[in-house]
């Protein structure tokens, strides 16, 4: 009989990869503890309309992203697909408002959303989230970005930088919702279909499209933090003020939105380069009307999450890449591969690379195997297929990427990549 396999996109974490998770969640329970944040759960699955109204309508999240359902009584509910709505929820239901000691949490679970998976994206990820409430200084923001930075430092991450951005108030955005329009109105037509509607329901999502001809048509756009008022431009000069007296480097990035419509004023997201196509670690910012817009008092807010699929990948690469030494293994295929494979060898010694290969002739697969044991970070492969073209394949050991160099400039590009 055939076997039933996991949902596609949600993974089962095994003995072996589970010390990773434990690690992590148990330094961000001491962080945020130190910090001042106590844990909250919250359910998994929630009423529709909580995320409907706390995300926005018009967000990819709740336009294409929900897993919904209805129960038996014909109620809409959904599984969560971010932590903020929940908490947020919680915080009104149980008058937490009311409890000086209750202003600021943490939550760790699974999230759910219905994105194409690929590397570091998933049906059902994880999240560290964090939220704090009543509280609209600018301090703070700096405080919750450096927390942030003080726990991917204590978990190990490295390499990772702050993005930050104001997205004004709600009145500097009407202002700047129709300049957008407008704008665009000239591409209106060469937009991907998402965006030609996204311009009139939403038009700041378009930032967050990865069509090119819609990131042509947003090249030299007008960018909302040229146009915030004054009291969003002092907030915002105060964050980044406190932030460098927390010595806590940062880029501005005026074109991040984020993908909900919470947030105003400061947003801000932890970027990698390591991850492919899914380059945020975390990511969050104020959002001074969602306690208000979902029944509460008019109650300022500010928060993060963080994807612990993403971020313990990049831990693990980072492990993986601290075991390989800048060494390369050159797996030969057949006699003329091996001739040239002899060549290079010498080359890439000569220019000071720590460099093995083979000479007996044997299996890619047995070849790989040795490479490994060497802790080899390239290899490069080379049969005749590729000698005939002129190349020869790049594969990184860290990552298991692959891609094809020339031959004649291979030499070069490895020194390139050893001196960065
Ligand atoms: P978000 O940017 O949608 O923000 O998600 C935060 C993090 O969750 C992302 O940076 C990413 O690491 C991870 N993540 C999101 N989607 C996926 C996915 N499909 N697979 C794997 N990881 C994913 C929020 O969710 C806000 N609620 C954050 C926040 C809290 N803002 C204020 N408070």
């Amino acid at each position: 009989m055939e076997s039933i396999q996991a949902v596609k996109g949600m993974n089962d974490i095994l003995p072996g990869q589970i010390e990773w998770w434990q690690r992590v969640e148990e330094t961000a329970r001491r962080v945020m503890e130190d910090f001042g944040y106590r844990e909250i759960r919250t359910p998994a699955m929630e009423k529709l309309e909580l995320f409907a109204r706390g995300i926005g309508d018009s967000t990819d999240i709740v336009e294409k992203e929900m897993y919904v359902l209805e129960d038996s009584k014909g109620e809409k509910l959904a599984l969560r697909p971010e932590a903020t709505a929940s908490v947020v929820r919680a915080f009104i239901q149980h008058k937490l408002h009311a409890d000086p000691l209750m202003q600021k949490f943490y939550a760790i679970g699974p999230m759910f959303r219905h994105e194409r998976p690929q590397k570091g994206r998933y049906r059902q990820f994880h999240q560290i989230d964090v939220e704090a409430f009543g509280m609209d200084d600018p301090m703070l923001d700096a405080e919750i970005i450096y927390m942030l930075r003080i726990f991917l430092e204590r978990v190990g991450l490295s390499g990772v930088v702050l993005h930050i951005n104001s997205l004004g108030c709600p009145e500097c955005r009407k202002t700047y919702r129709k300049v957008l329009q407008d704008f665009l109105e000239k591409d209106a037509e060469t937009l991907c279909p998402d965006c030609q509607r996204r311009r009139l329901t939403n038009p700041l999502r378009t930032f967050d499209c990865k069509v090119e001809r819609c990131r042509e048509a947003l090249e030299g756009a007008p960018l909302l933090l040229e146009s915030i008022c004054g009291a969003c431009s002092d907030h915002f000069e105060r964050v980044k003020a406190s932030l460098y007296a927390l010595d806590t480097p940062f880029v501005i990035n005026p074109r991040m939105v984020r993908g909900l419509d919470y947030y105003m004023r400061t947003t801000f997201e932890v970027i990698t380069d390591r991850l492919g196509a899914q380059n945020a670690v975390g990511g969050g910012g104020r959002y001074n009307g969602l306690v208000k817009d979902l029944g509460g008092p008019d109650l300022p807010g500010i928060g993060f999450a963080i994807g612990m699929e993403r971020l313990i990948l990049l831990l693990q690469q980072e492990r993986e890449e601290s075991r390989r030494s800048p060494k390369i293994f050159i797996a030969a295929l057949d006699d003329a591969a091996r001739q040239k494979g002899f060549l290079l060898t010498q080359q890439f010694r000569n220019a000071g690379i720590e460099t093995e290969m083979d000479y007996e002739g044997r299996s890619l697969k047995s070849q790989m195997r040795r490479a490994d044991k060497f802790s080899a970070r390239h290899v490069l492969i080379l049969g005749e297929e590729e000698l005939a073209r002129g190349e020869i394949q790049l594969r990184d050991m860290t990552d298991k990427s692959q891609k094809n160099l020339s031959l004649e400039t291979v030499v070069e590009a490895m020194k390139g990549i050893y001196k960065q």
